[in-house]
C-alpha cells in the first residue's frame, strides 16, 4: 500500500509537471511570438515613412539592414503582383521567382498586415516573417528574421527547469512517504491490536490518529474486537457449562448403574440366601431405575424450558388445589423428617402449564422439607398483588450459607454433597425452579440464615406473555 500511495503520487506530480509545462511553454512561445512580430511590425512601419519608392529600391533596403546591423535580417520590397522589387538577400532581385502565392503577402494584402513562420529556401533556415501594405498602397514591404520560438531560449530555461523539477521531486517524494506512512502506521497498528485477541485477557489500546477516517476505522475495530471478545468468551463459557454438565449429569446417572450391576452380580451369582434378600435386592435395583428415571426426567425438563418448546400447553390452572396436591404427595417424606408443613392459599387462577407449576412447587416444598431439622417447619403460602401471584416457601432448616446463595441454581450444585446424597438430592431441582420461574417472566429471591432458615420467594406476573425462541 505503501508502495502503490507512493507510486501514485510520483505518477500524479510528474503528469502536473509535463501539464503545465507544455501549457507554460506554448504560453511563453505565444508571447515571444507576438512580441517579435509587434518589433518587426514597428520597425517596418517606420522604414515604410524613411522610403523614398520612386529611387534605388535595393540601395534602400540594404541600408535598412545595416541600420539594424543584423547579419541575418532581411528585407524585402514586392510590388501587388508579387514581383520582387528588392531584396536585401539578393543581388538581382529579377533572378527570383513571384512572391504573390506567399502566405504572408497574400494575408497582408487582404488585411493589411501578413505572417507567416516557414523554412526559407534562400537562407536555409526557419524564419518569421511580417508583411505589410505601404502607405501608398502600391507595395509591401517585408521583414523576415530567423525564428526557432522557445529553442533559442531553452539553454537557459533547461537548468532552471532541471533545478526546479528536482527540487519538487525532492520535496513530494519526502511528502509522499511521510503521507503513505501516515496511512499504513495506523493500520498496522490497528492490525496489531487486533491480533491481541488471540490473548486470554487482551487490553486494547487504539490511538487517536490525525486523519478522521482512521479514527473511525479504530473505533469501528475497538467495537468489532470487544463485541467478538464478548462471545468468544461466551462461547467458551458455554463450553465449560456444558462440559461441566456432561460430566456431572454421567457421574450421576453411572452411580445408580453401578449400584444396579452390583445387585445383580449378586443375583447372579446366587448372593441372595432367601426370597426375602432377593425382594430386598429387586427393591433396591427399582428404586435406582426410578432415580436414574427422575434424574432423565429432569434433565429434559431443563433442556424442555431452556429451549421454550412450542409443545408447552397452557391452561387456567387453578393454584390451590395444585399446592394441595403437591403437599398431600410430599406427607410421607414430611413425616419421615419430622416436619410439619402449613400451608395458607387465596383462591388463584393463571394462565400456565400445570406440569410445570406443580415441578415448582414440588422442588421448593421437598427442599424445604429435605434441608429442615426434626420438629421443624414449612410454612407455604400463595397471595396475590396487583400484577403478580406471590409464592412464599419458608422452612426453620440448616439454611444455606452465604456464598452459596447464587450458586444452588447451577446445575449438579450442592451445599452438602453428602447431605444431598443422604436425602437423594442431584442438585437439578433449583435450577429447574429458575428455568420455569424465567419461563413465565417471572422473579426468585432466597433469604436464608444458616441453621434458622431459608425463606424463597418466587413473583410471577398474572399477565403471562411467553417468549418462545423457536
Ligand atoms: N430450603 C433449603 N434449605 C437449605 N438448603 C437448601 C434448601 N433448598 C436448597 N438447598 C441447598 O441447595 C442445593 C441445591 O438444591 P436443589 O434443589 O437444586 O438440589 P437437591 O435438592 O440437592 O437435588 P434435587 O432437587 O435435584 O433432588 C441443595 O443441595 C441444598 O444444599
Ligand atoms: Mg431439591
Amino acid at each position: 500500500m505503501k508502495k502503490a500511495i507512493f507510486q501514485r503520487f510520483i505518477l500524479i506530480l510528474s503528469l502536473a509537471l509535463v501539464l503545465s509545462g507544455s501549457i507554460f511553454g506554448a504560453a511563453i512561445s505565444k508571447i515571444i511570438l507576438d512580441k517579435t512580430e509587434g518589433d518587426m511590425l514597428y520597425s517596418l512601419r517606420i522604414a515604410d515613412h524613411g522610403f523614398d519608392y520612386e529611387s534605388d529600391l535595393k540601395a534602400q533596403v540594404d541600408s535598412l539592414k545595416e541600420v539594424k546591423g543584423n547579419e541575418v535580417e532581411r528585407f524585402t520590397v514586392i510590388d501587388l503582383n508579387g514581383i520582387v522589387r528588392a531584396d536585401s538577400e539578393v543581388a538581382d532581385s529579377a533572378t527570383m521567382e513571384n512572391h504573390k502565392n506567399r502566405e504572408e503577402v497574400i494575408e497582408a494584402m487582404e488585411s493589411g498586415v501578413g505572417y507567416a513562420t516557414r523554412r526559407s529556401g534562400t537562407l536555409n533556415m526557419p524564419m518569421l516573417y511580417v508583411a505589410s501594405i505601404s502607405d501608398n498602397g502600391k507595395f509591401i514591404l517585408r521583414m523576415a528574421v530567423p525564428f526557432s520560438g522557445l529553442e533559442e531560449y531553452l539553454g537557459l530555461l533547461i537548468p532552471a527547469i532541471l533545478i526546479s523539477i528536482g527540487i519538487t521531486l525532492a520535496v513530494s517524494i519526502l511528502l509522499s512517504e511521510r503521507f503513505a506512512r501516515s496511512v499504513t502506521k495506523p493500520l498496522h497498528e490497528i492490525a496489531g491490536e487486533l491480533l491481541k485477541l488471540k490473548e486470554k485477557n487482551p487490553e486494547f489500546h487504539f490511538k487517536k490518529y490525525k486523519y478522521e477516517e482512521m479514527n473511525v476505522i479504530a473505533d469501528t475495530t475497538l467495537q468489532m474486537a470487544l463485541s467478538l471478545k464478548e462471545s468468544m468468551d461466551q462461547i467458551e463459557f458455554e463450553r465449560m457449562v456444558r462440559q461441566e454438565f456432561f460430566s456431572n449429569a454421567s457421574h450421576e446417572l453411572k452411580t445408580p448403574l453401578t449400584s444396579v450391576r452390583g445387585y445383580l452380580e449378586l443375583l447372579e451369582n446366587g448372593m441372595a440366601k432367601d426370597e426375602k434378600m432377593k425382594k430386598d435386592f429387586m427393591s433396591r435395583i427399582k428404586k435406582e431405575t426410578v432415580n436414574m428415571t427422575n434424574l432423565i426426567n429432569d434433565i429434559l425438563m431443563i433442556s424442555r424450558l431452556e429451549t421454550k418448546e412450542a409443545e408447552v400447553v397452557l391452561t387456567e390452572v387453578r393454584i390451590c388445589p395444585l399446592v394441595k396436591e403437591v403437599c398431600a404427595s410430599l406427607e410421607p417424606l414430611a413425616k419421615e423428617g419430622k416436619v410439619t408443613v402449613n400451608l395458607s392459599c387465596r383462591p388463584l387462577m393463571m394462565n400456565a402449564n400445570t406440569q410445570q407449576l406443580r415441578e415448582l412447587f414440588s422442588n421448593l416444598i421437598t427442599n424445604a422439607i429435605k434441608y429442615n431439622k426434626p420438629g421443624g417447619k414449612v410454612d407455604v403460602t400463595v397471595n396475590s398483588e396487583a400484577k403478580e401471584i406471590v409464592i412464599i416457601v419458608e422452612d426453620t432448616g440448616v439454611g444455606i450459607p452465604e456464598d452459596a446463595k447464587l450458586r444452588i441454581f447451577e446445575r449438579f450444585y450442592c451445599v452438602d454433597k453428602g447431605r444431598s446424597k443422604k436425602v437423594g438430592g442431584t442438585g437439578l431441582g433449583l435450577s429447574i425452579v429458575k428455568h420455569i420461574v424465567n419461563y413465565y417472566n417471572g422473579s426468585i429471591e432466597v433469604e436464608s440464615k444458616l441453621m434458622e432458615g431459608t425463606k424463597f420467594t418466587v413473583r410471577l406476573p398474572k399477565a403471562q406473555i411467553i417468549k418462545k425462541e423457536i
